[in-house]
């Protein structure tokens, strides 16, 4: 959707347009016209971080940013997959997928083996990736890659999977090629996306809500930072053993069953860090649903001080928040209910990447040029800002 915000740098590129690039571009590096276009969405999540690996809830959306793969059978056993700035990989389906140097086609070779498994046999074909979903910004592009190839690969063996299935092969595809111990919320958002809806996860049961998000008056407002600190890697992996640790401490099978007062008892055995982890997952969890409450019965007053809460907890608890990431959401305040914003918060893994702001619509442009300003003032780093409006999941385009 066209947010017809002029300030916006780099406004959504509508999907079809994406489609018409990829189709071009699987005619120039491959020679070859495409038969079966798909597509998938980043996302951003409202609430409920760092707590998807801890059955807890969460409540992301799809964003208007998309992984699009224009692709045709090429009568063989070799899949030729060609992307801007890459070497072209070639894939022999033949053989069982395994891990390769070639570390971006890893997503893809664990999709493949995802389909193996399931005994689909895969015919050949040449595909050409396109994407609009920013690299490293915390927004998932390797979901909506995952996925999107997911779709494809549906389109290619004639079937289409139950998209709880879908997402978990393709979560199943990140754990086991690309080695990163993720949770659920990124591929079902990116599979689940709606226009006009949250989607709220029950990441204990695996069941997943639409949450009505029709009011034109409201808006989102994706700030990415372009920081991406280096501890990401090790520091994903370490926070979600620090959950697993403290859970086992606490003796209780399932976070959805720790109190606050779980917690508090168990202080001093845990020590002040696994503590404030502790503290992050039983708070974050309550947050999240109070502000589904919230959203649900169109109260948009106590959304601002959840976010708040949240973020601040992610900082000094969770410690996954950074300089840039703060002072983000710090601006994002200043401006404050008066300016438009209801709420701000970092979104997604964490150290570097976005901020999410809930504002409305009508002061979205004003919002998105202020962070921009005061951002690249105070930093000197030029950030990447967007409206988004929730977007369709995984599909096929016709
Ligand atoms: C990353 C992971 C998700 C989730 C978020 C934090 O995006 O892929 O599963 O854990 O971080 O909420």
């Amino acid at each position: 959707m066209n947010t017809g915000v002029p300030f916006m740098l780099n406004p959504n590129q509508a999907l079809n347009d994406l489609a018409a690039e990829a189709r071009k571009s699987l005619q120039d590096k491959l020679k070859v016209e495409a038969s079966l276009v798909a597509a998938a969405p980043g996302r951003v999540n409202l609430i409920g971080e760092h707590i998807d690996y801890c059955d807890g809830f969460v409540l992301p959306l799809a964003i208007e940013r998309y992984v699009v793969f224009a692709a045709r059978p090429n009568d063989s056993q070799i899949a030729r997959i060609a992307t801007e700035g890459q070497e072209t990989v070639e894939i022999d389906l033949s053989t069982e997928q395994a891990i390769s140097d070639v570390k971006w086609s890893n997503y893809l070779r664990g999709v493949i083996k995802g389909f193996q498994d399931l005994n689909y046999r895969i015919p050949g074909f040449d595909a050409c990736i396109v994407s609009s979903v920013p690299l490293g910004a915390g927004l998932s592009s390797s979901a909506a890659l995952e996925c999107s190839f997911a779709t494809l690969l549906e389109g290619l063996v004639d079937t289409v999977l139950a998209t709880r299935d879908k997402a978990l092969l393709a979560q199943k595809a990140e754990h086991d090629f690309a080695k990163v111990p993720c949770g659920i919320m990124d591929q079902f958002a990116s599979a689940y996306g709606k226009e006009n809806h949250l989607i709220l996860i029950d990441c204990r049961s695996g069941n997943s809500e639409l949450v009505p998000f029709s009011d034109p008056s409201l808006s989102i407002v994706v700030a990415n930072t372009n920081v991406s600190h280096d501890l990401s890697d090790g520091g994903y992996a370490a926070r979600r053993k620090a959950t697993e640790d403290a859970l086992a401490m606490i003796g209780k099978k399932s976070w959805r069953d720790v109190t606050m007062d779980d917690v508090l008892i168990h202080e001093k055995e845990m020590g002040n860090v696994m503590f404030r982890r502790a503290r992050h997952v039983v708070s974050e969890i309550a947050r999240t649903i109070e502000a589904v409450e919230s959203f649900k019965n169109n109260d948009f007053s106590k959304i601002g001080p959840l976010m708040a809460g949240s973020h601040r907890s992610l900082n000094h608890d969770f410690e996954v928040s950074c300089d840039e990431l703060d002072l983000m959401v710090e601006i994002a305040n200043e401006i404050g209910f008066e300016g438009g914003v209801l709420g701000a918060r970092m979104t997604g893994g964490g150290f570097g990447g976005s901020t999410v702001t809930l504002c409305r619509t009508q002061d979205a442009s004003k919002i998105a040029e202020t962070l921009h300003q005061r951002y690249l003032e105070k930093t000197g780093i030029t950030p990447l800002i967007f409206a988004t409006r929730p977007a369709l999941g995984a599909h096929l385009l016709s």
